[in-house]
Protein backbone atom coordinates (compact mmCIF):
# COMPACT_ATOMS: atom_id res chain seq x y z
CA UNK A 1 0.00 0.00 0.00
CA UNK A 2 1.02 3.53 1.00
CA UNK A 3 4.96 3.60 1.98
CA UNK A 4 4.48 2.35 5.83
CA UNK A 5 3.79 4.20 8.45
CA UNK A 6 2.93 4.12 12.18
CA UNK A 7 0.40 5.97 14.34
CA UNK A 8 -0.66 5.71 18.09
CA UNK A 9 -1.98 7.47 20.48
CA UNK A 10 -2.39 7.24 24.24
CA UNK A 11 -5.40 8.88 26.61
CA UNK A 12 -4.22 11.32 29.12
CA UNK A 13 -5.00 9.93 31.93
CA UNK A 14 -2.37 10.13 34.24
CA UNK A 15 1.88 9.47 34.99
CA UNK A 16 2.64 6.00 32.92
CA UNK A 17 3.90 3.23 35.20
CA UNK A 18 6.05 0.52 34.24
CA UNK A 19 3.83 -2.18 32.75
CA UNK A 20 3.31 0.68 30.40
CA UNK A 21 7.29 1.15 29.94
CA UNK A 22 7.24 -2.66 29.28
CA UNK A 23 4.14 -3.03 27.27
CA UNK A 24 3.64 0.03 25.31
CA UNK A 25 6.54 2.09 25.17
CA UNK A 26 9.22 0.01 24.43
CA UNK A 27 7.50 -1.04 21.65
CA UNK A 28 7.69 2.25 20.16
CA UNK A 29 11.13 2.35 21.19
CA UNK A 30 11.67 -0.43 18.44
CA UNK A 31 9.29 0.70 15.92
CA UNK A 32 10.49 3.88 15.71
CA UNK A 33 14.37 3.35 14.68
CA UNK A 34 12.24 1.29 11.97
CA UNK A 35 9.71 3.10 10.43
CA UNK A 36 8.30 6.56 10.23
CA UNK A 37 5.95 6.96 13.24
CA UNK A 38 3.73 9.77 14.53
CA UNK A 39 2.75 9.41 18.47
CA UNK A 40 -0.19 11.71 19.76
CA UNK A 41 -2.01 12.40 22.81
CA UNK A 42 -5.42 11.69 22.38
CA UNK A 43 -6.79 14.27 24.65
CA UNK A 44 -10.86 14.65 23.24
CA UNK A 45 -10.47 10.69 23.47
CA UNK A 46 -9.72 11.57 26.95
CA UNK A 47 -13.16 14.06 26.80
CA UNK A 48 -14.95 11.54 25.68
CA UNK A 49 -15.33 9.87 28.93
CA UNK A 50 -13.91 12.95 31.47
CA UNK A 51 -16.00 15.69 30.11
CA UNK A 52 -17.00 16.91 33.57
CA UNK A 53 -13.24 16.81 34.88
CA UNK A 54 -11.19 18.89 32.27
CA UNK A 55 -9.13 20.55 34.72
CA UNK A 56 -6.87 18.02 34.99
CA UNK A 57 -6.13 17.33 30.82
CA UNK A 58 -3.70 19.63 30.08
CA UNK A 59 -1.53 18.52 33.39
CA UNK A 60 -1.92 15.06 32.09
CA UNK A 61 -1.04 15.89 28.45
CA UNK A 62 2.07 17.29 29.33
CA UNK A 63 2.90 14.80 32.35
CA UNK A 64 2.38 11.77 29.26
CA UNK A 65 4.72 13.84 26.77
CA UNK A 66 7.85 14.26 29.48
CA UNK A 67 7.33 10.34 30.14
CA UNK A 68 7.14 9.40 26.33
CA UNK A 69 10.42 11.80 26.17
CA UNK A 70 11.89 10.15 29.16
CA UNK A 71 11.23 6.55 28.29
CA UNK A 72 13.01 7.50 25.20
CA UNK A 73 10.90 8.58 22.53
CA UNK A 74 12.75 10.37 20.88
CA UNK A 75 11.84 13.38 18.80
CA UNK A 76 14.33 13.55 15.91
CA UNK A 77 12.74 9.75 14.79
CA UNK A 78 9.02 10.01 15.62
CA UNK A 79 6.75 13.10 15.91
CA UNK A 80 4.95 13.52 18.80
CA UNK A 81 1.99 15.80 18.57
CA UNK A 82 -1.75 16.71 20.61
CA UNK A 83 -4.98 15.39 18.98
CA UNK A 84 -6.49 18.84 19.52
CA UNK A 85 -3.79 21.03 18.58
CA UNK A 86 -4.76 19.04 14.56
CA UNK A 87 -8.17 19.97 14.09
CA UNK A 88 -8.15 18.13 10.74
CA UNK A 89 -9.00 15.10 13.12
CA UNK A 90 -12.31 16.61 13.78
CA UNK A 91 -13.04 17.75 9.98
CA UNK A 92 -12.83 14.26 9.03
CA UNK A 93 -14.58 12.59 11.77
CA UNK A 94 -16.94 14.73 11.18
CA UNK A 95 -16.98 13.82 7.51
CA UNK A 96 -17.21 10.43 7.84
CA UNK A 97 -19.60 10.36 10.59
CA UNK A 98 -22.17 11.09 7.70
CA UNK A 99 -21.82 7.42 5.92
CA UNK A 100 -21.19 5.84 9.05
CA UNK A 101 -23.77 3.24 9.88
CA UNK A 102 -24.99 3.78 13.42
CA UNK A 103 -25.31 -0.25 14.04
CA UNK A 104 -21.30 -0.25 13.30
CA UNK A 105 -20.28 2.03 16.30
CA UNK A 106 -23.15 0.24 18.78
CA UNK A 107 -21.47 -3.34 17.87
CA UNK A 108 -17.74 -1.99 18.70
CA UNK A 109 -17.24 -3.98 22.47
CA UNK A 110 -15.51 -1.21 23.83
CA UNK A 111 -19.14 0.64 23.57
CA UNK A 112 -20.86 -1.22 25.79
CA UNK A 113 -18.52 -3.12 27.73
CA UNK A 114 -17.31 0.58 28.92
CA UNK A 115 -20.98 1.86 29.73
CA UNK A 116 -21.21 -0.93 31.93
CA UNK A 117 -17.85 -0.56 33.87
CA UNK A 118 -18.10 3.05 34.31
CA UNK A 119 -21.04 3.28 36.38
CA UNK A 120 -20.36 6.75 37.88
CA UNK A 121 -20.66 8.32 34.94
CA UNK A 122 -22.88 8.70 32.01
CA UNK A 123 -21.60 7.19 28.73
CA UNK A 124 -24.89 7.51 26.85
CA UNK A 125 -23.37 10.70 24.92
CA UNK A 126 -22.67 11.04 21.43
CA UNK A 127 -19.25 11.59 21.93
CA UNK A 128 -19.04 8.37 23.49
CA UNK A 129 -20.87 6.69 20.59
CA UNK A 130 -17.84 8.43 18.16
CA UNK A 131 -15.39 7.16 20.09
CA UNK A 132 -13.88 4.39 17.59
CA UNK A 133 -14.77 7.10 14.41
CA UNK A 134 -12.66 9.70 16.29
CA UNK A 135 -9.79 6.75 16.40
CA UNK A 136 -10.43 5.95 12.56
CA UNK A 137 -10.15 9.72 12.30
CA UNK A 138 -6.84 9.71 13.62
CA UNK A 139 -5.42 6.86 11.85
CA UNK A 140 -7.11 7.42 8.47
CA UNK A 141 -6.16 11.15 7.89
CA UNK A 142 -1.95 9.98 8.24
CA UNK A 143 -2.93 7.07 6.20
CA UNK A 144 -1.16 4.59 8.09
CA UNK A 145 -0.66 1.54 7.96
CA UNK A 146 0.20 0.23 11.46
CA UNK A 147 -1.36 0.34 14.27
CA UNK A 148 0.29 -0.72 17.36
CA UNK A 149 -2.55 -1.10 19.93
CA UNK A 150 -3.60 -3.43 22.88
CA UNK A 151 -5.70 -6.45 22.10
CA UNK A 152 -9.36 -4.02 23.17
CA UNK A 153 -8.00 -1.73 20.70
CA UNK A 154 -7.76 -4.22 17.65
CA UNK A 155 -11.80 -4.20 17.13
CA UNK A 156 -11.42 -0.37 16.52
CA UNK A 157 -8.66 -0.68 13.55
CA UNK A 158 -10.81 -3.03 12.28
CA UNK A 159 -13.79 -0.57 11.73
CA UNK A 160 -11.47 1.75 10.22
CA UNK A 161 -10.66 -0.79 7.40
CA UNK A 162 -14.41 -0.79 7.49
CA UNK A 163 -14.95 2.82 7.38
CA UNK A 164 -11.78 3.55 4.80
CA UNK A 165 -13.50 1.00 2.06
CA UNK A 166 -16.84 2.41 2.36
CA UNK A 167 -15.41 5.79 2.01
CA UNK A 168 -13.32 4.46 -1.11
CA UNK A 169 -16.41 3.12 -2.13
CA UNK A 170 -18.86 5.75 -2.06
CA UNK A 171 -16.17 8.73 -3.06
CA UNK A 172 -13.37 7.73 -4.92
CA UNK A 173 -15.44 7.36 -8.09
CA UNK A 174 -14.54 9.23 -10.75
CA UNK A 175 -16.46 9.68 -14.24
CA UNK A 176 -13.43 8.79 -15.95
CA UNK A 177 -11.83 6.85 -13.70
CA UNK A 178 -10.23 4.35 -16.45
CA UNK A 179 -8.80 7.37 -18.77
CA UNK A 180 -7.37 8.98 -15.85
CA UNK A 181 -5.71 5.83 -14.40
CA UNK A 182 -4.15 4.86 -17.92
CA UNK A 183 -2.51 8.47 -18.19
CA UNK A 184 -1.22 7.79 -14.76
CA UNK A 185 0.22 4.26 -16.01
CA UNK A 186 2.34 6.27 -18.85
CA UNK A 187 4.05 7.80 -16.35
CA UNK A 188 4.99 5.07 -14.09
CA UNK A 189 7.50 4.71 -17.51
CA UNK A 190 7.64 1.87 -19.84
CA UNK A 191 8.87 -0.69 -17.66
CA UNK A 192 6.91 -0.65 -14.23
CA UNK A 193 4.07 0.31 -16.19
CA UNK A 194 4.60 -3.16 -18.11
CA UNK A 195 4.97 -4.56 -14.89
CA UNK A 196 2.09 -3.13 -12.90
CA UNK A 197 -0.35 -4.40 -16.07
CA UNK A 198 1.10 -7.69 -15.96
CA UNK A 199 0.36 -7.93 -11.88
CA UNK A 200 -2.92 -6.50 -12.28
CA UNK A 201 -3.95 -8.81 -14.73
CA UNK A 202 -2.87 -11.61 -12.44
CA UNK A 203 -4.41 -10.45 -9.51
CA UNK A 204 -7.77 -9.27 -11.54
CA UNK A 205 -8.00 -12.83 -13.59
CA UNK A 206 -6.17 -15.02 -11.00
CA UNK A 207 -6.66 -13.46 -7.76
CA UNK A 208 -2.79 -13.70 -6.97
CA UNK A 209 -2.20 -12.13 -4.22
CA UNK A 210 1.30 -12.14 -4.49
CA UNK A 211 0.72 -10.21 -7.43
CA UNK A 212 -0.95 -7.52 -5.62
CA UNK A 213 1.38 -7.07 -3.34
CA UNK A 214 4.38 -6.83 -5.97
CA UNK A 215 2.34 -3.96 -7.55
CA UNK A 216 1.83 -2.63 -4.57
CA UNK A 217 5.66 -2.40 -3.33
CA UNK A 218 6.44 -1.03 -7.42
CA UNK A 219 3.94 1.56 -6.62
CA UNK A 220 5.27 2.52 -3.35
CA UNK A 221 9.07 2.61 -4.88
CA UNK A 222 7.52 5.41 -7.15
CA UNK A 223 8.36 8.81 -6.29
CA UNK A 224 7.68 11.33 -9.13
CA UNK A 225 3.45 10.47 -9.22
CA UNK A 226 1.08 12.87 -7.95
CA UNK A 227 -1.07 11.81 -4.96
CA UNK A 228 -3.77 11.71 -7.08
CA UNK A 229 -2.20 9.29 -9.37
CA UNK A 230 -1.05 7.30 -6.74
CA UNK A 231 -4.38 6.78 -5.30
CA UNK A 232 -5.70 6.10 -8.70
CA UNK A 233 -2.76 3.41 -9.11
CA UNK A 234 -3.58 1.49 -6.28
CA UNK A 235 -7.40 1.42 -6.62
CA UNK A 236 -7.10 0.28 -10.46
CA UNK A 237 -5.49 -2.77 -9.00
CA UNK A 238 -8.40 -3.94 -7.59
CA UNK A 239 -11.13 -2.19 -9.22
CA UNK A 240 -12.66 1.31 -10.84
CA UNK A 241 -12.25 3.36 -7.75
CA UNK A 242 -9.61 5.35 -6.22
CA UNK A 243 -8.10 4.80 -2.92
CA UNK A 244 -8.25 7.75 -0.70
CA UNK A 245 -8.15 6.40 2.69
CA UNK A 246 -5.48 3.49 3.34
CA UNK A 247 -6.75 0.51 5.18
CA UNK A 248 -4.04 0.30 8.16
CA UNK A 249 -3.22 -2.69 9.57
CA UNK A 250 -3.35 -3.55 13.91
CA UNK A 251 -0.36 -4.47 15.15
CA UNK A 252 -1.05 -6.17 18.13
CA UNK A 253 1.11 -5.47 21.36
CA UNK A 254 1.32 -8.32 23.58
CA UNK A 255 -0.31 -8.19 27.04
CA UNK A 256 2.24 -6.62 29.14
CA UNK A 257 2.93 -9.34 31.57
CA UNK A 258 4.34 -6.88 33.96
CA UNK A 259 3.51 -7.63 37.41
CA UNK A 260 2.14 -4.88 40.06
CA UNK A 261 3.35 -4.96 43.69
CA UNK A 262 0.64 -7.41 44.51
CA UNK A 263 1.34 -10.15 41.56
CA UNK A 264 -1.76 -9.07 40.09
CA UNK A 265 -1.19 -7.48 36.05
CA UNK A 266 0.24 -3.82 36.91
CA UNK A 267 -2.75 -1.58 36.47
CA UNK A 268 -4.00 1.77 37.89
CA UNK A 269 -7.04 0.04 38.71
CA UNK A 270 -5.71 -2.19 40.79
CA UNK A 271 -3.14 0.37 43.04
CA UNK A 272 -0.17 -1.81 42.79
CA UNK A 273 1.68 0.20 40.55
CA UNK A 274 5.45 1.89 40.05
CA UNK A 275 5.23 4.88 38.29
CA UNK A 276 7.82 5.16 35.07
CA UNK A 277 9.82 8.25 37.28
CA UNK A 278 8.82 7.33 40.96
CA UNK A 279 11.26 8.56 43.42
CA UNK A 280 13.81 5.85 44.90
CA UNK A 281 12.65 6.46 47.96
CA UNK A 282 9.45 5.58 47.34
CA UNK A 283 10.44 2.95 44.82
CA UNK A 284 12.52 0.99 47.88
CA UNK A 285 9.35 1.41 50.24
CA UNK A 286 7.15 0.16 47.84
CA UNK A 287 9.16 -3.06 47.04
CA UNK A 288 10.10 -3.47 50.52
CA UNK A 289 6.27 -3.30 51.85
CA UNK A 290 5.13 -5.75 48.89
CA UNK A 291 3.53 -8.93 50.14
CA UNK A 292 5.59 -12.25 50.49
CA UNK A 293 4.66 -15.86 50.17
CA UNK A 294 2.24 -16.09 53.46
CA UNK A 295 4.35 -19.32 54.61
CA UNK A 296 7.09 -17.41 55.63
CA UNK A 297 5.84 -15.69 58.69
CA UNK A 298 9.19 -16.25 60.60
CA UNK A 299 12.69 -15.71 58.84
CA UNK A 300 13.31 -19.43 59.73
CA UNK A 301 10.21 -20.29 57.97
CA UNK A 302 11.09 -21.85 54.09
CA UNK A 303 8.94 -20.19 51.38
CA UNK A 304 7.80 -20.85 47.94
CA UNK A 305 8.86 -18.06 45.23
CA UNK A 306 5.84 -19.72 43.06
CA UNK A 307 3.14 -17.71 45.95
CA UNK A 308 5.41 -14.66 46.26
CA UNK A 309 4.71 -11.68 43.90
CA UNK A 310 8.50 -10.43 44.10
CA UNK A 311 9.44 -13.95 42.21
CA UNK A 312 7.36 -12.29 39.45
CA UNK A 313 9.63 -9.09 39.67
CA UNK A 314 12.40 -10.99 39.98
CA UNK A 315 11.37 -13.17 36.51
CA UNK A 316 11.33 -9.69 34.63
CA UNK A 317 14.27 -8.12 36.23
CA UNK A 318 17.41 -10.60 37.32
CA UNK A 319 19.69 -12.76 36.00
CA UNK A 320 19.38 -16.47 36.34
CA UNK A 321 22.32 -16.45 38.92
CA UNK A 322 20.53 -14.19 41.36
CA UNK A 323 17.01 -15.87 40.02
CA UNK A 324 18.46 -19.54 41.10
CA UNK A 325 20.00 -17.57 44.49
CA UNK A 326 16.32 -16.68 45.08
CA UNK A 327 15.15 -20.12 44.46
CA UNK A 328 17.36 -21.73 46.82
CA UNK A 329 17.69 -18.88 49.56
CA UNK A 330 14.17 -18.87 49.50
CA UNK A 331 12.71 -22.81 50.10
CA UNK A 332 16.05 -23.53 52.56
CA UNK A 333 15.18 -19.70 54.55
CA UNK A 334 18.85 -19.17 53.73
CA UNK A 335 17.76 -15.56 52.86
CA UNK A 336 15.06 -13.37 53.98
CA UNK A 337 13.07 -11.15 52.49
CA UNK A 338 14.09 -7.79 52.71
CA UNK A 339 17.83 -9.37 51.20
CA UNK A 340 15.51 -10.85 48.31
CA UNK A 341 13.89 -8.10 47.28
CA UNK A 342 17.03 -5.48 47.23
CA UNK A 343 18.35 -6.70 44.16
CA UNK A 344 14.64 -6.38 42.34
CA UNK A 345 14.75 -2.49 43.83
CA UNK A 346 18.86 -1.66 42.55
CA UNK A 347 17.31 -3.07 38.89
CA UNK A 348 14.05 -0.95 38.99
CA UNK A 349 16.17 2.26 40.00
CA UNK A 350 18.85 1.09 37.65
CA UNK A 351 15.87 0.71 34.90
CA UNK A 352 14.48 4.33 35.68
CA UNK A 353 17.80 6.11 35.98
CA UNK A 354 17.69 7.52 32.68
CA UNK A 355 14.13 8.06 32.43
CA UNK A 356 14.78 10.37 35.50
CA UNK A 357 17.74 11.83 34.39
CA UNK A 358 15.94 12.72 30.72
CA UNK A 359 13.17 13.98 32.16
CA UNK A 360 14.74 15.98 34.62
CA UNK A 361 16.16 17.96 31.35
CA UNK A 362 12.38 18.39 30.37
CA UNK A 363 11.49 19.32 34.03
CA UNK A 364 14.09 21.92 34.11
CA UNK A 365 12.88 23.44 31.01
CA UNK A 366 9.66 23.20 29.67
CA UNK A 367 10.04 25.45 27.04
CA UNK A 368 11.84 22.36 25.28
CA UNK A 369 8.67 19.66 25.53
CA UNK A 370 6.78 23.21 24.30
CA UNK A 371 8.91 23.26 21.02
CA UNK A 372 8.81 19.56 20.52
CA UNK A 373 5.08 19.48 20.56
CA UNK A 374 4.87 22.59 18.43
CA UNK A 375 7.02 20.86 15.70
CA UNK A 376 5.38 17.59 15.96
CA UNK A 377 1.95 19.22 15.54
CA UNK A 378 3.16 21.04 13.07
CA UNK A 379 4.45 18.17 10.62
CA UNK A 380 1.58 16.12 12.01
CA UNK A 381 -0.80 19.02 10.67
CA UNK A 382 1.13 19.15 7.04
CA UNK A 383 0.25 15.52 6.40
CA UNK A 384 -3.24 15.84 7.82
CA UNK A 385 -3.90 18.48 5.49
CA UNK A 386 -2.97 16.92 2.66
CA UNK A 387 -5.17 14.23 3.06
CA UNK A 388 -8.05 16.33 3.95
CA UNK A 389 -7.26 18.29 0.24
CA UNK A 390 -7.94 14.85 -0.85
CA UNK A 391 -10.99 14.26 1.02
CA UNK A 392 -12.68 17.46 0.40
CA UNK A 393 -12.25 16.82 -3.12
CA UNK A 394 -13.62 13.36 -3.39
CA UNK A 395 -16.57 14.71 -1.23
CA UNK A 396 -17.05 17.72 -3.64
CA UNK A 397 -16.22 20.21 -1.15
CA UNK A 398 -13.67 21.73 -3.15
CA UNK A 399 -15.51 24.62 -3.93
CA UNK A 400 -14.11 28.27 -2.89
N1 LIG B 1 -8.32 4.42 21.97
C1 LIG B 1 -6.90 4.31 22.23
C2 LIG B 1 -6.72 3.77 23.65
O1 LIG B 1 -7.54 3.94 24.48
C3 LIG B 1 -6.19 5.62 22.07
C4 LIG B 1 -6.24 6.10 20.66
C5 LIG B 1 -6.93 7.15 20.18
C6 LIG B 1 -5.56 5.52 19.56
N2 LIG B 1 -6.74 7.30 18.84
C7 LIG B 1 -5.90 6.33 18.42
C8 LIG B 1 -4.70 4.44 19.41
C9 LIG B 1 -5.41 6.01 17.16
C10 LIG B 1 -4.23 4.15 18.15
C11 LIG B 1 -4.59 4.93 17.04
O2 LIG B 1 -5.72 3.20 23.96
FE1 LIG C 1 9.33 -14.08 48.21
FE2 LIG C 1 11.95 -13.85 48.15
FE3 LIG C 1 10.65 -13.92 50.49
FE4 LIG C 1 10.84 -16.10 48.99
S1 LIG C 1 12.51 -15.01 49.95
S2 LIG C 1 8.99 -15.35 50.00
S3 LIG C 1 10.73 -15.23 46.94
S4 LIG C 1 10.51 -12.36 48.92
Amino acid sequence: MFPDRVLSGMRPTGALHLGHYHGVLKNWLRLQSEHPCLFFVADWHALTTHYEAPEDIERNVWDMVIDWLAAGVDPAQATIFIQSRVPEHAELHLLLSMSTPLGWLERVPTYKDQQEKMTDRDLATYGFLGYPLLQAADILIYRATLVPVGEDQVPHVEMTREIARRFNHLYGREPDFEEKALEALKKLGGKRARLYQEARTKYQEQGDEAALEQAHALLQETQNISMGDRERLFGYLEGGRKIILVEPDALLTEASRMPGLDGQKMSKSYNNTISLREDADSVTKKVRTMPTDPARVRRTDPGEPEKCPVWQLHQVYSSEETKDWVQKGCRSAGIGCIECKQPVIDAILKEQEPMRERAQTYLDDPALVRNIVADGCEKARKLAQETMREVREAMGLNYS
